[in-house]
């Protein structure tokens, strides 16, 4: 029996390669991935990375590498098959049995995506031709560009009951489908008939940019105003983000994430120049969308529309976010919804907005306060309500003092009062942190002082360069200490180095895989004046990081033995070094 390969893409987008393997082995954070030592072989120093972007494994010591389902079948040793069928069960996707009849089934839900497609298509015929002016002139008055409502695959239902259930029907699509696609439903008279009809049609894609359903807008005022798609086998909203297939590749590139509320708000948005955008479509946060955008970046700015600009139900809606550790801020544009803004404002005013956003927690204390006095001890109490279980929630333990700091500071009240406070509130994960075993083992390198080298020994004029730059001290690491100071004398010397020999070397402290697709992504970068810059300025900044690290450890320490002042210049020393990181990636020349 096969497995279509829709159904094994539907899986892997609803699992995380990072969760499946660190049930297994303790993975540690490598910059953008995440690296352990090999389960495959034996090993010293660990060379197995696993990158969370591409969603597959690699090991530079002995190329084991691949996907979700080949970890597990080496990991399990166990048939493709089953390890198909045991991530299939743990995100919930049916399975067709062995041998019997419902492999129809599985094939059928292929044809649900076809009959999306197919809607897709329809509707954006139906758009371009002469039934669509309306819903043209809508788009063009709401000041969508052709281009936009093509790369939005925007498209029109037309009002008669069943034009599209007789497209469909002509290209071989049984009702039955149609049915479970939610495309069409059968009336009070038992007679079927399209879902959509006279609505603006907004196509929500997965990840792959494939059909899952559709949110349908009316033209005129009425009820409702939108209209979307059932849940069905293959669509969810909750576990969807609208907009993510195009805007996915922007979010990783800018480092954020910005999330409205609606269809409209992402395209004028995206359609401005402010792309690293996804909305949720009007529903609060679910922890799989969380996780959705955990995989592309670390920090959101959730943008509020101002009719209910951050309610507070919605505003603890975000603590989600904060349970998964991302890093939330939240803006409201001043007046009006993030469409009216950047078609009123531009672009720039928007990115400024987005910029100033504030932390969540800030956030709250800010709006709390415009209502209630925090003055008084009830004011002060209902602060603490409001706002702790939220702290509670936050894993990194800087922010969670921090937070606490600023809270004690509003509310005057003792930190140390707050932080039992705190420990009442709820048993928190973070209070039981496991020490990861084996964190003395002898560890590769860091990442950009290899890359560094990679670069100088792929093209040795670039050595003065580095040189006038960075000291050999600077790096971490004695192994790529040596190598970098030979390449340096050489140079001075004026002699041509022997980079065969050095390269060998490196490739024995990095173990086989020298120039594995993980570190060798960016060797072809053009530009090597700014690669080898970013590499010597996170050369320093890791110094800086390193000690933060170490802060952290100890701010949480005194967090747990509520030594206020401890914490207090913790703290500020934290602080102080953050700021100092800040300054060596900004001041870059050091002559
Ligand atoms: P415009 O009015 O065209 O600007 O749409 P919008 O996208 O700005 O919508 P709005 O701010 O009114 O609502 C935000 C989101 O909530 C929408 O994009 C929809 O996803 C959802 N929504 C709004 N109204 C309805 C409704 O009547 N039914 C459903 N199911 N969802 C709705
Ligand atoms: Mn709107």
């Amino acid at each position: 029996m096969s497995i279509p390969q829709e159904t094994l893409d539907q899986i892997q987008e609803r699992v995380d390669i990072v969760e499946v393997i660190s049930v297994h082995l303790p993975l540690k954070r490598a910059g953008r991935n995440f690296r352990a030592s090999c389960p495959f072989h034996h090993e010293k120093t660990p060379s197995f990375m696993v990158s969370p972007e591409k969603q597959i494994f690699h090991c530079f010591g002995c190329g084991e590498g691949g996907d979700v389902f080949r970890f597990l079948m080496k990991m399990e040793r166990i048939e493709f098959l089953d390890a198909v069928r045991s991530l299939a069960e743990k995100v919930g996707i049916p399975l067709p049995k062995r041998g019997d009849a419902s492999t129809e089934r599985a094939s059928e839900s292929v044809r649900l995506y076809e009959a999306n497609a197919l809607a897709q298509s329809y509707y954006r015929e139906c758009l371009l031709g002469k039934e669509g002016e309306e819903a043209r002139r809508y788009f063009s008055n709401r000041g969508l560009e052709a281009k936009t409502i093509e790369v939005f695959q925007l498209g029109y239902a037309p009002s008669s009951p069943n034009a599209f259930l007789t497209r469909a029907s002509s290209k071989g699509f049984s009702e039955q489908v149609l049915l479970r696609a939610g495309l069409i439903l059968k009336g009070e008279d038992g007679r079927l008939r399209d879902r959509f009809r006279h609505r603006l049609m907004f196509p929500i894609g997965n990840v792959k940019g494939r059909v899952l359903g559709f949110g349908g807008r009316i033209l005129d005022q009425g009820e409702p105003k939108y209209l979307n798609s059932p849940e069905t086998e293959i669509y969810s909203k909750g576990r969807e983000l609208y907009g993510l297939s195009l805007s996915g590749k922007w979010i990783r590139e800018k480092e954020m994430a910005i999330v409205v509320e609606g269809y409209m708000d992402l395209i004028t948005l995206f359609q401005a120049g402010v792309q690293p955008v996804v909305s949720t479509l009007g529903t609060s946060f679910t922890r799989e969308q969380a996780r959705l955008l955990k995989r592309h970046t670390h920090d959101v700015v959730v943008v509020f529309d101002p009719d209910q600009a951050g309610e507070a139900a919605s505003l603890r809606g975000l603590d989600l976010l904060l349970e998964e550790d991302l890093s939330v801020r939240v803006v409201t544009l001043p007046g009006v919804d993030p469409d009216d803004f950047v078609r009123k404002k531009g672009s720039a005013a928007c990115w400024k907005e987005i910029d100033g956003a504030k932390p969540l927690i800030p956030y709250r204390l800010d709006r709390l306060a415009s209502k209630i006095s925090l003055k008084t001890p009830e004011g002060k109490a209902k602060a603490c309500q409001e706002i702790l279980p939220s702290i509670a929630k936050i894993g990194n333990a800087v922010l969670r003092s921090e937070y606490i700091r600023e809270l004690g500071e509003r509310l005057s009240l003792k930190q140390e009062d707050l932080l039992s406070e705190l420990k009442k509130v709820k048993e928190p994960s973070w209070g039981k942190e496991k020490e990861i075993p084996g964190k003395n083992i002898q560890t590769p390198p860091p990442p950009a002082e290899v890359m560094l080298l990679q670069l100088l020994l792929v093209d040795e004029k670039w050595i003065p360069f580095v040189w006038e730059r960075l000291e050999t001290d600077e790096l971490s690491d004695g192994r790529t200490q040596k190598i970098l100071s030979t390449l340096y004398e050489r140079s001075k010397k004026g002699e041509k180095t022997g980079v065969a020999r050095l390269a060998r070397e490196l490739r024995e402290i990095m173990g086989g895989g020298f120039f594995s697709e993980f570190i060798g992504d960016s060797l072809d970068l053009l530009d090597k004046e700014k690669a080898l810059t970013d590499c010597v300025l996170k050369i320093k900044a890791t110094q800086k990081i390193q000690r933060l690290d170490q802060l952290e450890d100890e701010i949480r320490q005194a967090e747990r033995s509520k030594e206020e002042g401890r914490l207090k210049a913790l703290m500020e020393e934290f602080l102080a070094v953050k700021r100092g990181v800040v300054l060596t990636q900004k001041t870059k020349e050091r002559t």
